[in-house]
């Protein structure tokens, strides 16, 4: 049964989900979450499964799916990066809707050919700079909540002590 139907769909031109981005002008970049665009027809299978893949393997060793399961009347997505994060930067991307999560080469649509650009933005969530000693000393008087000092999160039901023992640490500081 399943042997039958991929050599159908296969077959057949499928006339349905149009992936309108990425594209040739519009591509990815390699670093935070990427947008994917498309249309969809009534007779279009409700769901589908994304998938990236590269015909140089060299850029791209192994497809990745994206997402599973999507819902195909969303008509875009914005789509997070594998855990690896995503490939090399360089041409040739493709974007596949597969129909079925097992079955990658059950495809129903295929990008035009894009980039994944290296990215030029700094990465926002490196935003883990160590407690500033002078807004600890101005908030921790009344704001024990105001969890500007730890790095470690686990720490804030102690907001007090620790701004206390900062405090402490500085005031030698100050008087020397
Ligand atoms: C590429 O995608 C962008 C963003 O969706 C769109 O504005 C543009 O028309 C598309 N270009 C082509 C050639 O499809
Ligand atoms: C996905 O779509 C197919 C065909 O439209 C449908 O048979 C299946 O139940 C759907 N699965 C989910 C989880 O929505
Ligand atoms: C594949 O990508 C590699 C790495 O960017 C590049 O050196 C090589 O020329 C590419 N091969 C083809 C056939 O485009
Ligand atoms: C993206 O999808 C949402 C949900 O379907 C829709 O409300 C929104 O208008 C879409 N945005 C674009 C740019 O297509």
């Amino acid at each position: 049964m399943r042997f039958t139907a991929v050599v159908l769909a296969c077959a057949s031109t499928v006339l349905g989900y149009t992936i309108l981005s990425p594209n040739q002008s519009q591509g990815w970049t390699n670093q935070g979450p990427q947008r994917a665009t498309w249309q969809r027809v009534a007779t279009d299978r409700e769901n589908i499964t994304i998938v990236l893949t590269n015909t140089n393997r060299s850029l791209m060793p192994t497809d990745q799916v994206l997402s599973a399961l999507v819902d195909g009347n969303l008509g875009n997505m914005t789509l997070n990066p594998p855990s690896a994060g995503w490939p090399s930067p360089g041409p040739g991307y493709v974007l596949n809707f597969a129909s079925e999560a097992t079955n990658l080469n059950q495809i129903l649509a295929q990008s035009p050919p894009f980039e994944i650009e290296l990215s030029t933005v700094v990465p926002t969530n490196t935003k883990t700079t160590a407690g500033n000693p002078t807004s600890a000393s101005t908030s921790d008087k009344d704001a024990p909540t105001d969890n500007t000092i730890p790095k470690n999160g686990g720490l804030s039901n102690f907001g007090v002590p620790v701004a206390l023992a900062v405090l402490a640490g500085l005031v030698p500081a100050i008087l020397a």
